[in-house]
C-alpha cells in the first residue's frame, strides 16, 4: 500500500513556486498579490486565513489583508471587491466563506473579477470547466488531480466514484476526472446522500473521491481490493481529525491512499498559490 503524502507534495510544489517567483519577479517588475478578504471573527476561518498567508509570505506572494467586522453591510464588502478588481498590484481575491449573517455569499463571487477569481468559485469559471476551457479551478479538486499526476496514478478508463456533489469538491472534481485529457480520462460516477446503495457504488470504483463530511463513513469492505482512494473529508472527531474512510480497515485492501491530515489538506494552499502565480504571470505578460 501506498501511502499518498499531501504534505510533502504541496511542499515541493511551493517551493517550486518560490523558485519561480524569485526568477520572474525582475521581469515582472513587482510580486504577486493576493488580497484575503476576510468579514467577522470565526475562529476556524481565522486560522484558514491566517495558513494562507503564511504560506503565501513563504513562497513570496504579498498578501493583501482585508478585516471587515461581522456587521459590515453588502456594500461595503462589494465596494471593496469592486476596488480589489481594479487595482493592478492585486492578481488574486480570496473572499473567506462562510460569510456572517445576512451577507450574500453569491452575490459577491459574482462581484470578483474572474480573471482574478483564484479560489475557482466564479460562475465564469465553473462554466468554463465545464465546457473544458482554460480558467481557474477550485483548489481542492485541483490540488486532488495534483496528486493523482504527481504520484503516476492515472484514472484513464478507469471507474471512479466521487462521493459527494458540493459545488466546491464533488461537483468540479466529477467533471475535472470526466475531461477528455490524460490523467483524466476516467468513467465517474456521482454519489450522494440520496444514493440507494453506496456500498455497491463504492465497491466497483478503481479511483474511489470522497468527499462526505461523514467521519469514516467508508469501510474496508466497501472498498474494491487494490483501489486508489483519496479522502477529502476532514472531521473533527474527540480523537482528532479524521477522514471519511475508516483508514484503519481501508488501508490493508487499497493500493494507494491519502491519510487525514496529511493528505488532500495540504493541496489545497498550495493550489490557491498556484493559481495566483499563474494570474500574476498573465497580468505581467509572462
Ligand atoms: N482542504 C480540504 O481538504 C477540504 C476542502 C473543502 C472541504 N473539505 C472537506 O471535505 C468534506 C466535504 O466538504 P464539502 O464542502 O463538499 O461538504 P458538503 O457541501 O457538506 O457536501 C457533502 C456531500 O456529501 C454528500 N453526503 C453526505 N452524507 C452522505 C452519505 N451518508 N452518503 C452519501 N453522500 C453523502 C452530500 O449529499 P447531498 O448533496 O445529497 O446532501 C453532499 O453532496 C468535508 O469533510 C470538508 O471538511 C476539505
Amino acid at each position: 500500500m501506498q501511502l499518498i503524502d499531501g504534505k510533502a507534495t504541496a511542499a515541493a510544489l511551493r517551493s517550486e513556486l518560490k523558485t519561480e517567483i524569485a526568477e520572474l519577479r525582475s521581469r515582472a517588475g513587482r510580486a504577486p498579490g493576493l488580497a484575503v478578504i476576510l468579514v467577522g471573527e470565526d475562529p476556524a476561518s481565522q486560522v484558514y486565513v491566517r495558513n494562507k498567508e503564511r504560506a503565501c509570505a513563504e513562497a513570496g506572494i504579498v498578501s493583501l489583508p482585508y478585516r471587515l467586522s461581522a456587521d459590515a453591510t453588502q456594500e461595503a464588502l462589494l465596494t471593496l471587491i469592486a476596488e480589489l478588481n481594479r487595482r493592478a498590484d492585486v492578481d488574486g481575491i480570496l473572499l473567506q466563506l462562510p460569510l456572517p449573517g445576512k451577507l450574500d455569499a453569491q452575490a459577491c463571487l459574482l462581484a470578483i473579477d474572474p480573471a482574478k477569481d483564484v479560489d475557482g468559485f466564479h460562475p465564469e469559471n465553473v462554466g468554463r470547466l465545464s465546457l473544458g476551457l482554460p480558467g481557474f479551478v477550485s483548489c481542492t479538486p485541483a490540488g486532488v488531480m495534483e496528486l493523482l499526476r504527481r504520484y503516476n496514478l492515472s484514472p484513464a478508463g478507469k471507474k471512479a466514484v466521487v462521493v459527494g456533489r458540493s459545488n466546491i469538491v464533488g461537483k468540479p472534481l466529477a467533471m475535472l476526472l470526466a475531461r477528455p485529457e490524460p490523467w483524466a480520462n476516467a468513467t465517474v460516477t456521482v454519489c450522494h446522500s440520496r444514493t440507494t446503495d453506496l456500498a455497491r457504488e463504492c465497491r466497483e470504483a478503481d479511483f474511489l473521491f470522497l468527499a462526505m463530511g461523514r467521519p469514516r463513513c467508508i469501510t474496508g469492505d466497501m472498498v474494491k481490493a487494490g483501489a486508489v482512494v483519496i479522502d477529502v473529508g476532514i472531521n473533527r472527531t474527540e480523537t482528532g481529525l479524521c477522514g471519511d474512510a475508516d483508514f484503519a480497515s481501508v488501508s490493508p485492501r487499497v493500493s494507494a491512499i491519502t491519510p487525514v491530515p496529511g493528505g488532500v489538506g495540504p493541496m489545497t494552499i498550495a493550489m490557491l498559490l498556484k493559481n495566483t502565480v499563474c494570474s500574476w504571470k498573465t497580468r505581467c505578460g509572462l
